[in-house]
């Protein structure tokens, strides 16, 4: 029996995570669940899965979850260090790192330091402090499953390969729900067109990020540090089907890719239970039905946030947290509509020109960059805000 911590249970992932364990009882356990402040859905998977621990980040919604939960033999924790403890809960076999944004690094941190093997669908924290995580991760013993579909995909079409072999990491991107706009289009975006992802049902930040391509500028730099590849050689096409996971080039130009439809149940699993497969109820892919697989070069004209996430990689040291902080700022005060879809990019290209990149050799200097481009990019999301490219 593996027993399982999953860090973010009431997302996206969370939730799909849960959704395996519940159908696999004599093969997985969840022994702690964090949340951030959605007291309901944590209520209801305590009371489903009854860990032995949960933490709330939110002290008042903790607070809440115990009135509801009076009686029950969960233990309750709250605050950043009720995250700490469930993520490094004794018993825990692996922590399923699936928080949203930057959150994630200090738990998921102190995971690999209690040297817990993680599942990372988390990807900001690789993105802030890839480099810290991975010596972490060796220094501990840890191994880092990823989660991401593109990088379950690379991982799996690199089983049983030299690494030294490896030409090229191909990522897919599907392009997103504005791959066909004009940058006309693009002015008048809504924050119900950018939420409408054609292939995957996902947490809000991630769908904004999708249609932006900042997707696809984390992921390279999260490829780069799971995979200890540099960014010459990472490289993204857009497949819209999302049927092609990601693909990797060997030096005999033999490409091997990973299929599938697009559901994250299949990576999630593959994390969870590496190397055995888990027989999932899932239908099976008819490439027949499909009829035809579609790839484009990336338009780093209409989606710059690609060619962001490269630039912050090469750059290097505290410019990643830089990109992702402002990435995070700049997304929510877009789904407060209080900037449009473009300021997005505009805020994010603005707070990397204010920033000097230094080292990031402590965790506190990935969290310095941080706070630090949070504030400078508030202040640009405030001095935009009122601008009339709002869309309402
Ligand atoms: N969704 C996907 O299919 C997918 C695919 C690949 C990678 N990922 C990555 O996986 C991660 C999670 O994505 P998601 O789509 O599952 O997100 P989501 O649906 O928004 O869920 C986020 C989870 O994080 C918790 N949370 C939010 N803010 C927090 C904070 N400050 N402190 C502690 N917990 C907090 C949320 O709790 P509440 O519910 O209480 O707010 C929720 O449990 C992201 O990094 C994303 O890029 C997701």
């Amino acid at each position: 029996m593996k027993k399982i911590v999953i860090l973010g249970s009431t997302g996206s992932i969370g939730t799909n995570a849960l959704d395996i364990i519940a159908k696999f009882p004599g093969t997985f356990q969840a022994v702690g669940l964090t949340a951030g402040t959605n007291v309901e859905k944590l209520e209801e998977q305590i009371r489903a899965f009854s860990p032995a621990a949960v933490a709330m980040a939110d002290d008042a919604a903790a607070a809440r979850l115990r009135a509801r939960c009076k009686g029950l033999t969960t233990t309750i924790l709250s605050g950043a260090d009720g995250l700490r403890q469930v993520a490094t809960m004794p018993e825990a076999d692996l922590v399923i790192s699936a928080i949203v944004g930057g959150a994630g690094l200090v738990p998921t941190l102190a995971a690999i330091k209690a040297g817990k093997f993680i599942a990372l669908a988390n990807k900001e924290p690789m993105v802030m402090a890839g480099r810290l995580m991975q010596d972490e991760a060796r220094k501990h013993g840890v191994r880092i499953f990823p989660v991401d579909s593109e990088h379950s995909a690379l991982f799996q079409s690199m089983e049983g390969h030299r690494a030294e072999d490896i030409l090229r990491l191909i990522l897919t991107a599907s392009g997103g729900p504005l791959w066909n706009m004009t940058k006309e289009q693009l002015q008048h975006v809504t924050v119900e067109q950018a939420l409408k992802h054609p292939n995957w049902k996902m947490g809000d930040k991630i769908t904004i990020d999708s249609a932006t391509l900042m997707n696809k500028g984390l992921e390279v730099v999260e490829a780069r540090w799971l995979f200890d590849i540099p960014a010459s050689k990472i490289e993204v096409v857009v497949h819209r089907e999302s049927i092609i996971h990601s693909l990797v080039e060997y030096q005999d130009r033999s490409v091997i890719a990973q299929l599938g439809l697009p559901d994250m149940r299949t990576p999630i699993a593959y994390a969870m239970n590496y190397p055995a497969r888990i027989p999932l109820d899932l239908p099976s892919l008819n490439l027949a039905q499909i009829g035809t697989l579609t790839f484009f070069d990336p338009d780093h004209d209409k989606f710059p946030c690609l060619g962001l996430g490269y630039e912050a990689l090469r750059t290097g040291g505290t410019m990643p947290a830089v990109l992702n902080a402002a990435n995070e700022v700049a997304v929510q005060a877009f789904l407060d509509r209080r900037i449009g879809y473009l300021d997005i990019a505009g805020t994010i290209r603005r707070t990397m020109d204010a920033h000097q990149p230094a080292e990031v050799a402590t965790i506190e200097d990935a969290l310095g960059a941080d706070a630090w481009a949070r504030a400078k990019s508030g202040e640009i999301v405030d001095s935009l805000s009122t601008s009339p490219s709002v869309v309402h």
